[in-house]
Order: structure tokens, then sequence, then C-alpha cells
């Protein structure tokens, strides 16, 4: 068993910083939020980029003081590496070959989906492989057979908006703030779930997923409404399609453990966060896994427990290492 890690994660608009210990414990977990994409209804890249400029150094100190340790005391740096945004992610990449090329640490670059997956080995419950992972997060939605600790194979993925996207923008038709999901799950906790059939995209075969249609058809039923309506009805329209991303997820999950022959699952991403979904995919009558709401939103603990599995980038691949924005490259 190896030292503790230092990891960093800035693929979207949180500054993460984190220490797992060799066993793979959480002994801090740093996430500060940026806030300021409020007031434009969504992540605008560029700022957030420069707010990592920001506020990511003082998360690695609040990170090191939380777990009472110095960098003197970490064996190994890790960082996301991609898909997310390029300029966000840049920030954190810098700093991680600065710290480890000064201090002569080995670099570990984590691919950031494997890292919602590996939320599900952190101590003091690792969930071990073999098992299926759905993956629910604001820029992707997929599922995964995981049969190691380091790498998932793809069994479906969505064909147009993460389910994410779906609540943030399902949220902003309901006048909610950005992120829209915890909004519109609140409010959706005050309507019936009943009250509107959303469709949940049963036609899309296997276990792909598309979540553009529930989007269209909640932007109809506002429409049809009427303003006075659809403002009275706000938590009934919230809780209806809330229930149908979820019930879309989980119909996707339970197909893949019927192709698959499975019966261990995890979920992962910050969609995963959700109560209703939680309650579901609990209820699905399997060996379930369901990370803490901190570790499944973004987060850098995610990060350090995925690198607790992966190989050092040789001494050259640390000095070069760049970011990628999109799509699996490791
Ligand atoms: O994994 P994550 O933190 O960042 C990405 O990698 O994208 O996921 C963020 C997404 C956002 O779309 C946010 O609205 C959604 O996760 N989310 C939720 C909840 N908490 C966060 N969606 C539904 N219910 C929640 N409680
Ligand atoms: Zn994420």
């Amino acid at each position: 068993m190896s030292g503790p890690i230092l990891a960093i994660e800035t693929s979207c608009d949180d500054s993460c910083a984190a220490v797992l210990a060799g066993d793979g414990s959480v002994l801090s977990n740093v996430i500060s939020s940026q806030g300021i994409h409020d007031r434009y209804g969504g992540v605008v890249p560029e700022i957030a980029a420069r707010h990592h400029l920001e506020l990511l150094t003082p998360a690695i100190q609040s990170a090191l003081s939380d777990a009472g340790l110095g960098l003197g005391q970490i064996e190994r740096i890790a960082v996301t590496q991609g898909p997310g945004l390029i300029g966000a992610l840049l920030v954190g990449v810098g700093q991680a070959k600065a710290i480890a090329a000064a201090r002569g640490l080995p670099l570990v670059a984590v691919d950031h989906l494997q890292g919602h997956i590996a939320a599900n080995f952190i101590s003091p419950e690792p969930f071990e492989p073999p098992f299926i992972c759905l993956i629910a997060s604001g820029g992707h939605t997929l599922l995964a057979r995981v049969e190691d600790h380091s790498s998932f194979i793809t069994l479906g993925e969505t064909l147009d908006d993460a389910a994410g996207e779906a609540f943030d923008k399902g949220a902003r038709m309901l006048g909610l703030p950005f992120p829209g999901g915890p909004a519109l799950e609140a409010l959706a906790a005050t309507g019936d779930a009943d009250a509107f059939d959303f469709p949940t995209a049963r036609n899309v075969k296997g276990c792909d997923f598309s979540f553009a249609g529930v989007k269209t058809a909640l932007l109809y039923a506002i429409r049809d409404l009427g303003e006075k309506d659809a403002e009275r009805r706000r938590a009934d329209l919230a809780a209806s399609y809330q229930q149908a991303i979820v019930e879309a997820l989980v119909e996707r999950l339970s197909r893949a453990l019927e192709a698959d022959g499975g019966d261990r699952v995890a979920i992962g991403g910050g969609v995963a966060a959700n109560g209703s979904l939680r309650a579901r995919v609990e209820a699905l009558g399997v060996t379930s896994h369901i990370p803490a709401r901190e570790l499944c939103t973004d987060n850098a603990a995610m990060i350090a427990s995925a690198a607790r599995f992966l190989p050092d980038c040789s001494q050259q691949a640390a000095l070069t290492l760049d970011a990628y924005p999109s799509g699996a490259q490791r």
C-alpha cells in the first residue's frame, strides 16, 4: 500500500482538491464552488478557467491542512486530464505538473469518467468489481461494465443531451436557478409526479439514452398550460419531469443488467445525488452501491481513488502532459 495521494479536479466550475490515504479512505475533500455562473444560467468556460486560477491554490492548501499533512508527506499527485472544459482542465493540469516537478513526485493522469466510477472504490465501504455502473452527470450519461479498478467498457450512452443537462434545461424552463438538478429536485418534492405523462424514450433500443424528447415535452406542456397555470403547477411539472428522467435512467440500467446477466450495480456523477434516483436504484432488488452525495457531484477524492489503481506517468509525460476536452483518450 502506497502513501497519501493529493488530487486536483478542475474539469468544470468547481475547484476541487482532496487527499486520500493509501488505503482509499478520505483524509480531506475540498470543493470550492464558483457560484458566479448562476447569473449566466450556465457555466461560462472562460470565466470558469479564470476562477480556477484564483481558487485552486487555496483549495489545495485547505485539502492539505484538513488532512493534517504537508506536501512533504504526499507520495503521489493525481489530476483530471479530461474530458471537460479545456481552459478549466489546463489550470488543474498545469498546477499538478508544477507540484509534481517541484517536489519530485510521481504524477497520475485520470479520466474524469473513470473518477466518477472510482467514487465507488472509496473506503470504508469500497464496492468491488465486477458491476454495472450508471454515470449521469452534466456532460455525460452512460452505462459502463466495470470489470476491474482501472477501466470500463461502455454499454450505452446518450444520443443527445446528458441527464444532468436535461435537469438543468428543465429547471431553467421552470424559472429555477443554475445548477438546476438540486433546485428541480427540491421543487419536485412538493408536486405530483403522475400529474403529467412525460416520455422516457423507451423506443431507443438497447442501453442508449435520449433526453431531447422529454425536454421538448416539458416545453410544450408549459406552453399549452399558459403562463398562469404553468406557474400554478410548477411543482407538478417538476415532479413529473424528474420522474421521467429517473425512469429513463433506471429502465436502461435494468436492461443492462438483463443483457449482461449481472446482479451488482453502482451509480456516479452529479445526477446520482438525486434522491429519487437513489431510491429507485436501491429498490431494484440487486446488490447496489450508492456513494455519498458529495462523492457523486464533481470532487477530487474520486480522482485520487481512481489514481490508486493507475500507473504513474513517465518522467517525460509528467512534463508534457496535456488536457483533452472530450472523449476517452486513455
Ligand atoms: O458530475 P457533475 O457534478 O459535473 C459534471 O461532470 O458534469 O454533474 C453535474 C450535474 C448538473 O447537471 C446538475 O444539475 C446535476 O448534476 N445534479 C443533479 C443533482 N445534483 C446535481 N441532478 C438531479 N438531482 C440532483 N440532486
Ligand atoms: Zn463530473
